[in-house]
């Protein structure tokens, strides 16, 4: 029995030497395991003849031989699949013509590309982009916006607040040269009317800063876009108006706003505008409180004195403001629900937007 088995290991190698086709490897693949027929299945029913000490022996080598022989075939329909240029392995296939694969593109961070596009949609409506610097004045960033530093509203935004001083021009920045990382993009507001005079349209998307305990909703570094409109007769009307028109072009025409009151000391009136719910689509869920809609971000008239800060007159102009949480936008329009995500430096949440 054992020699017999030895024999048939020696001719299926033998006889796979000589087999070049598929078929042919069928046939032989029959001959040895068919279930009437083949030969390894009769030894196998034999293995009952054998003495009964002999059992164990001949049984083990048995079971090995089958399992040689299965891969020898497996292995055989591998090379002729090679050889026929049908291999079912596709990841062998090594083709020295193509061109090197060079290392993978990289692409730009979601917060970038929104900006950018963002940009685009203000550029229509006949904004231009205008940017502040990071580490600002405390005058810029609150005194300016009619926050002193005795006002409550200062416990709003939480802030960095830096040791070295700066040498302003502005008097009452002399008298309190404060450097802080800059709480929010509406330090550009009272900057860019000095800088081009009104009638200005303008938005200033960038980087801020607030001492937070981080949390799913909250980042201790964020991005804003801040939006200034002062001309002749500009009302809450050309705000609603503006908002609208973002909102739609980034998330789509079924999205609502709605305006209500919200306090911020360089704003009057001062208001919040609120989106309806992207997940439930204003009929109510948890996320939105069951109230259908959710918090966009900050706005209002700019305050008298504001413009005068600017050395705009108020008599004349009037305008308004508004600033929003960029991440706070991706997450609403791709269903993010941690905004940690977005500065964790994680590859496979970059390469997914
Ligand atoms: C402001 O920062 C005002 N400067 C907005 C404004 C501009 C009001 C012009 C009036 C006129 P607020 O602190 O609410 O407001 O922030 C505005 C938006 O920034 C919020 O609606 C939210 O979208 C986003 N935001 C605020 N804090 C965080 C945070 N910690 N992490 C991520 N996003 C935040």
């Amino acid at each position: 029995m054992q020699h017999k088995l030895k024999k048939i290991k020696q001719d299926i190698i033998n006889e796979l030497e000589r087999t070049n086709t598929l078929d042919q490897l069928e046939d032989i693949y029959n001959r040895y395991f068919s279930r009437n027929s083949g030969r390894l299945t009769q030894l196998s029913k034999d293995i009952k003849k054998v003495a009964t000490d002999q059992k164990p022996v001949v049984g083990r080598l048995l079971n090995q031989i089958k399992k040689e022989a299965e891969q020898m075939f497996a292995q055989a329909k591998q090379d002729i699949n090679r050889h026929s240029g049908h291999d079912a392995n596709e990841a062998d296939f090594f083709d020295p013509t193509l061109p090197a694969l060079g290392p993978k593109p990289g692409n730009l961070h979601i917060l970038t590309k929104m900006q950018y596009e963002i940009e685009d949609i203000f550029r229509q409506l006949g904004f231009i982009v205008a940017d502040g610097p990071l580490l600002e004045s405390d005058w810029y960033n609150f005194e300016a916006l009619n926050i002193p530093a005795d006002h409550p509203a200062r416990d709003m935004q939480d802030t960095f607040y830096v040791a070295e001083t700066l040498k302003h021009k502005n008097t009452d920045a002399q008298k309190k040269p404060k450097l802080v990382m800059r709480t929010h993009t509406s330090n550009v507001q009272v900057r860019a009317m000095e800088k081009y005079g009104v009638p200005i349209r303008c938005i200033a998307p960038g980087r801020v800063y607030r001492n937070e305990a981080t949390d799913a909703r909250h980042e201790h570094t964020f991005y804003q876009i801040e939006g200034l409109m002062v001309g002749e007769n500009i009302s809450v009307a050309n705000l609603k108006s503006v908002i609208d028109n973002m909102i739609k072009a980034i998330l789509g025409e079924k999205f609502k706003t709605r305006i209500r009151p919200g306090f911020f000391s360089f704003v009057e009136p001062g208001l919040e505008v609120d989106m309806s719910c992207s997940l439930c689509r204003g009929r109510g869920c948890r996320v939105c409180k069951h109230t259908g809609w959710v918090e966009l971000m900050g706005a209002g008239m700019v305050h008298p004195n504001v413009l005068k800060a600017a050395k705009v007159n108020p008599d004349k102009y009037s305008g308004f403001a508004f600033g929003f949480g960029l991440e706070r936008l991706a997450m609403i329009r791709y269903n993010i629900d941690d905004i940690r995500l977005f500065h964790s430096g994680d590859l496979r949440f970059l390469h997914q937007l």
